[in-house]
């Protein structure tokens, strides 16, 4: 036995043992959105609490002492809309929206004397209940958090906690008891598609890069995450990133590569900071580097921030980036697996596809077959946002459909004030600015690769945001333009020229100047952009138009043929009016209107002449009753 695999076993003994001495854990979220809410403060506050009742505290076990409280702090636990999340173990007590000032009375009641912070514990919207463990709170009731599972419980920046959890023993087993080919077989009987949005099989793209002859080769961590709304990377690399570190040691093993970078988002301080602390004390452990885990192979790992453009994240530019070159995308082939990273065999992987890989090999390739459908096994995290009463990162096995997560787990649609509407679903987008948006038709449709696909629509990288009935989908859809064309690296012209024409068109369709043939050009250059442009952003940029030209053609009609809005959200489509039930005809519009516009007696209902209005939206500023509209 190897004296590598010497020390995992007894930091795992360590642990345990301290562990076992240590009365309570508290675990403070210090995820970036709890961070910004002040959850250091709330650890601070609560170290200092424990310490003035005499206890004692400690942040990293290493010794064998009696400790009354362990303190950690997490990477996201995923319910960010109510942070900071503080929870206690062994009790799983959680409480949220925690502030410093409630500090003393955690400690007085939950560490001293066993009880609960009631105004503290989450509160269920819709049964009105408290929620007092974790367990009991149905935005996690209804998820299967298996790749997240630690994340949020695990202190991220503690090497020993994660070996203590098992962490490391799957790349000892692919350094010492697997043979590379044996690695790739099994992650493909697994069936792992990549979570970078492609879908491709993990093992596949593997068994494609470890047969090519070099004297070198490269695995690349993707944690570039341009999505708009998306932070799924985010949290795993902030939250758990020794599994995703132990994921590269896996491909890189199964690749033969002994050189990897992980390419993470410059916008991401907190992922960077922790997966490069990760990658130093793994190297202090001596569990990367130089001959792993005895096995006489070298694995050396690089961090690199990202260039900070959406089009980094598309393989070939990523590739240039590391290089020190301009973020463009090249032709594909070569594909990467021959021709890669200075002109390498390099493998790329999604940075959940990575932290996945160390759970198929340790707990088996059944386990993993178990979760999700057939032709899309295993689990995907989403970020929930949008019009919806629980939003934030979710775990859900593939085949899970939108219903379940729209009204489950994310509690149900609701309004701009976050109050529940009955009925008022309209649309779900799925997968950022490359997917496509699902309609009510699809609340039943199970969530996986080939079914999302069927429709037009696709996983991507896991953006979900809900819309109400007060959503324009033309709005939607030109967001979503003005994105790609924006990070349209302009290198070919269907997507330079071609998304910057296609959100013209939808302009105009917002603007009341759209008529039918602008819808049609629209589809024709949609279809050219998707078939002429050379990387996936121009490929895929014209699917939110086209899914929404496809499940909400009558929307765009009514813009373009009655120049109305049926969300009444377009302004220039928008007619002025005053409403008869708000108006108290207080005057204070009529005297305020700069072309007198307004007309109506003193404590009566005014009302707008559209034909004199010159839509400055005064009236609406002014009026106290919130009784205009459309200005
Ligand atoms: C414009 C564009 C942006 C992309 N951004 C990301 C990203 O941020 N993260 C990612 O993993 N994959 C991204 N991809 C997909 C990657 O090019 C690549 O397919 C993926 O990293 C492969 O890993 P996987 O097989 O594990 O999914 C992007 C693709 C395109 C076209
Ligand atoms: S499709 Fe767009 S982003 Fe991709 S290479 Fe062409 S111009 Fe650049
Ligand atoms: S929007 Fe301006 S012009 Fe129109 S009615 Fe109101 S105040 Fe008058
Ligand atoms: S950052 Fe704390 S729950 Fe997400």
């Amino acid at each position: 036995m190897s004296k590598q695999m010497l020390n995992l076993e007894r930091i795992q003994k360590d642990y345990k043992t301290a562990l076992k001495k240590c009365k309570r854990r508290i675990v403070v979220c210090a995820g970036t959105a709890c961070v910004a809410n002040g959850s250091l403060e709330v650890f601070e506050a609560l170290k200092k609490a424990v310490r003035a009742k005499g206890l004692k505290v400690d942040v990293k076990l290493e010794k064998h002492d009696d400790v009354d409280c362990l303190f950690s702090r997490s990477g996201c636990r995923g319910f960010c809309q109510v942070g900071p999340l503080v929870t206690v173990e062994p009790s799983d007590t959680h409480y949220v929206k925690v502030k410093p000032e409630d500090a003393d009375e955690i400690v007085e009641k939950t560490i001293m004397a066993d009880e609960y912070v009631e105004r503290l514990l989450y509160v269920d919207p819709v049964t009105g209940e408290k929620c007092s463990r974790t367990a009991d709170i149905p935005f996690y009731k209804r998820q299967d958090r298996y790749v997240l599972g630690n994340c949020g419980r695990l202190d991220a920046e503690d090497i020993n906690q994660y070996i203590a959890d098992g962490g490391y023993t799957a790349a000892r087993m692919a350094y010492t008891e697997l043979e590379p080919k044996q690695i790739c077989d099994m992650v493909e009987k697994a069936g792992l598609r990549g979570r970078g949005g492609g879908g491709f099989s993990t093992g596949r793209k593997w068994n494609l890069t470890l047969p090519q002859k070099s004297d070198k080769k490269y695995i690349i961590c993707n944690g570039d995450e341009g999505d708009p709304g998306a932070f799924m990377d985010r949290s795993l690399m902030e939250g758990n990133p020794h599994r995703v570190l132990e994921g590269m040691m896996i491909a890189a093993r199964a690749i033969g590569a002994d050189e990897g970078y992980i390419y993470v988002r410059a916008e991401y301080p907190l992922a960077v900071e922790r997966v490069q602390k990760a990658v130093d004390d793994a190297e202090k452990l001596g569990i990367l580097g130089e001959d792993v885990f005895g096995s006489g192979v070298n694995l050396k790992l690089f961090v690199m921030e990202g260039a900070g453009a959406f089009v980094c994240g598309e393989e070939t530019a990523l590739i240039a980036s590391i290089e020190g070159r301009r973020g463009m995308p090249m032709p594909k082939p070569p594909f990467p697996a021959e021709c890669g990273l200075w002109g390498k065999p390099t493998c790329i992987n999604n940075v959940e596809t990575l932290a996945t890989v160390p759970l198929i090999l340790r707990d088996g390739v059944d386990k993993f077959l178990a979760y999700g459908t057939e032709s899309s096994p295993g689990t995907k995290t989403f970020a929930l946002t949008g019009h919806v009463a629980n939003t934030g990162l979710i775990e859900v096995p593939f085949g899970v459909t939108v219903r379940e997560i729209v009204y489950d787990i994310g509690g149900g649609v609701t309004d701009d004030a976050g109050n529940i509407l009955e009925d008022g679903f309209k649309a779900v987008q799925v997968g950022g600015p490359s997917g496509g948006c699902l309609t009510k038709d699809h609340l039943d449709l199970g969530m996986d690769f080939d079914s999302l696909r069927s429709i037009g629509a696709m996983v991507g990288s896991g953006g979900l945001v809900v819309m109400n009935k007060n959503t324009c989908m033309v709005q939607i859809a030109h967001f979503f333009m003005k994105f790609t064309q924006n990070e349209s690296c302009g290198k070919c012209v269907p997507c330079r020229e071609g998304t910057k024409q296609m959100l013209k068109l939808l302009e105009d369709i917002i603007e009341g100047r759209g008529t039918m043939e602008t819808i049609e050009l629209l589809e024709r250059i949609a279809s050219a952009v998707g078939k002429g442009s050379l990387c996936g952003l121009g490929k895929t940029a014209p699917n939110p138009v086209l899914t929404t030209l496809r499940f909400f053609r009558d929307e765009y009609i009514a813009h373009v043929e009655d120049k109305r809005c049926p969300a009444g959200q377009c302004k220039a489509l928008a007619m002025p009016e005053i409403l008869e039930d708000k108006c108290i005809g207080c005057g204070l519009c009529s005297r305020k209107c700069p072309v007198n516009a307004i007309t109506g007696e003193k404590k009566q209902p005014h009302s707008i002449d559209p034909d004199v209005c010159i839509k400055c939206g005064v009236c609406a500023e002014v009026c106290k009753f919130n009784a205009v509209i459309g200005v």
